[in-house]
């Protein structure tokens, strides 16, 4: 029986209450998609059929977490509700001190904020947001192992940081210019590779050594540990509790999204072990966030997180759901779609490059793919490449960098979507490559002015075909 469940590794939930999709036709697509300016974050979702944007806040809820909303205690201080959640958050990860924010980027700011000192660097595996960093005055520094950057390197940790690469920056720009190290697990811009423990506990020691803080960005860390269960030797029969408590005694605090592993649909919180930060902390979670007890959540979402955090560190479901990007990533490279293996932990990643050889980089292969999922399928995915990444002309819009791997993410919301759905997406995107010589590249019409706010708020359009004559780039790949 054991072995059966483990092949199969079936959804393990009932489904109670559904939500119908829509179907519209591949002209009506059309047509929506070319209203929006090929940006697929401006279609609206009862248009689409498969919504693969992100994993984050797309979580299908439980009923116990459902009911529990129900006990949401709404007072604006001490809530009865914070303290489930508070102690919920203790007992997985461990620290001394929580605080509510509401969402990762709010837990990230009041962290930053407290801990980074203008012009210091902060080394991570890798940064997942290029703004937050440099807008606390901080300068990033990723410092994935090369593996982590091959799209065909099947090596079980991809996420993993360069200890060499760690301390030559340590020696370079000095400790003292160094507020904490981060890792990010799973580490969501290197396709959702997970970080060993092994890794984890290396960066300890130099972290020891140098007197530096660790902290970590666990958005993803019920579905690391469940990769280092599966894959690294000594934790098969640890618990996943065991595992993230682990991975947290390496570290010195957290920043986290509680909208990924934390199995809702908004929340975040921040973990440290250090008094004097807990009470900088404070200060800075009640002017944005909001009173230490709620932090912009309601009582009733701190109640869902409390039991969210809980059904997310179950074995059964954690295998089912690293099991799920497998298995879409098996059905695809059954219909010879090019991915980034091996699969990660809350999608896959499609090589728009080796997807489409013949639209050269900076005519963005992969809003060539978004466009045609959505118009073949109703699916959408994500660009997370050349027009998400790349280093631009503020002003102008211009590309001056291209990122060096250019993807699209199709993330798997969780428990949101059977396998018969993955089948679809497969068969979806299978077709499209069989007829990729059809796609057509796409260039910038209307450009956000800051950063790399184009891929949210810029507009798009197909690149006439005469101008379109070389696949190959103009423009030089970031170097490391
Ligand atoms: N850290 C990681 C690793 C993330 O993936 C995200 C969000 C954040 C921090 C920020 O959290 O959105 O709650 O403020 N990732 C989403 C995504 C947006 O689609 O990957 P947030």
């Amino acid at each position: 029986m054991d072995k059966i469940f483990e092949r199969i590794q079936p959804e393990p939930f009932r489904i109670k209450t559904v939500t119908p999709i829509k179907m519209l036709t591949s002209e009506e697509r059309k047509a929506i998609i070319q209203a929006v300016h090929y940006n697929v974050f401006k279609i609206k979702s009862e248009d689409i059929f498969i919504d693969l944007i992100t994993d984050s806040g797309t979580t299908a809820m439980s009923d116990n977490q459902w009911s529990a909303m129900m006990k949401g205690d709404e007072s604006y201080a001490s809530a009865s509700s914070w303290f489930k959640l508070e102690a919920s958050l203790k007992d997985i990860f461990g620290y001394n001190y929580v605080l509510p924010a509401h969402q990762g980027r709010g837990a990230e700011n009041i962290l930053f904020t407290t801990m980074i000192k203008k012009g210091q660097t902060v080394p991570n595996n890798m940064h997942f947001s290029p703004d937050r960093v440099t807008a606390s005055g901080g300068i990033m520094a990723n410092l994935i192992i090369e593996e982590g950057k091959d799209l065909q390197n099947e090596h079980p940790f991809k996420g993993n940081i360069n200890i060499e690469k760690l301390l030559a920056l340590i020696e370079k720009v000095g400790a003292d210019h160094i507020p904490f190290i981060m890792i990010t697990v799973t580490c969501n811009n290197a396709g959702g590779q997970p970080v060993s423990m092994e890794n984890i506990r290396a960066v300890r020691a130099v972290a020891d050594k140098y007197k530096l803080p660790v902290i970590l960005d666990a958005a993803r860390i019920a579905e690391n540990a469940q990769f280092i269960k599966m894959r690294e030797a000594g934790y098969g029969n640890k618990s996943i509790k065991e595992i993230i408590r682990e991975t947290c005694s390496y570290s010195d605090g957290c920043v986290a999204s509680s909208k990924k592993d934390g199995m809702v649909n908004i929340g975040g919180f921040v973990g440290i072990n250090d008094e004097k930060l807990y009470e900088i902390m404070q200060s800075y979670c009640l002017m944005w966030e909001g009173y230490l007890t709620y932090g912009g959540m309601a009582g009733r979402d701190l109640e869902a997180l409390a039991v969210g955090y809980q059904e997310g560190i179950d074995e059964h479901y954690l295998q089912y759901r690293i099991g799920q990007s497998q298995y879409l990533a098996q059905k695809l490279q059954e219909e010879n779609v090019p991915i980034a293996l091996p699969a990660g932990g809350h999608g896959v990643w499609i090589d728009s490059k080796k997807f489409c050889p013949h639209i050269p980089p900076e005519e963005y292969p992969g809003i060539a793919i978004t466009t045609a999922l959505y118009i073949e399928g109703g699916i959408r995915g994500c660009e997370l490449g050349n027009l998400a990444f790349s280093k631009r002309n503020e002003e102008t819009g211009e590309i001056l960098q291209l990122p060096e791997v250019d993807l699209v993410r199709l993330a798997l919301p969780r428990r949101v979507y059977t396998s018969r759905h993955l089948d679809y997406i497969a068969a979806v995107a299978g077709e499209v490559y069989r007829n990729n010589q059809k796609l057509e590249g796409f260039k910038v019409k209307k450009y956000a002015t800051i950063k790399y706010r184009t891929l949210f708020l810029g507009q798009m359009e197909p690149v006439e075909k005469a101008l379109s004559n070389s696949p190959e780039s103009k423009i030089k790949q970031v170097a490391d």
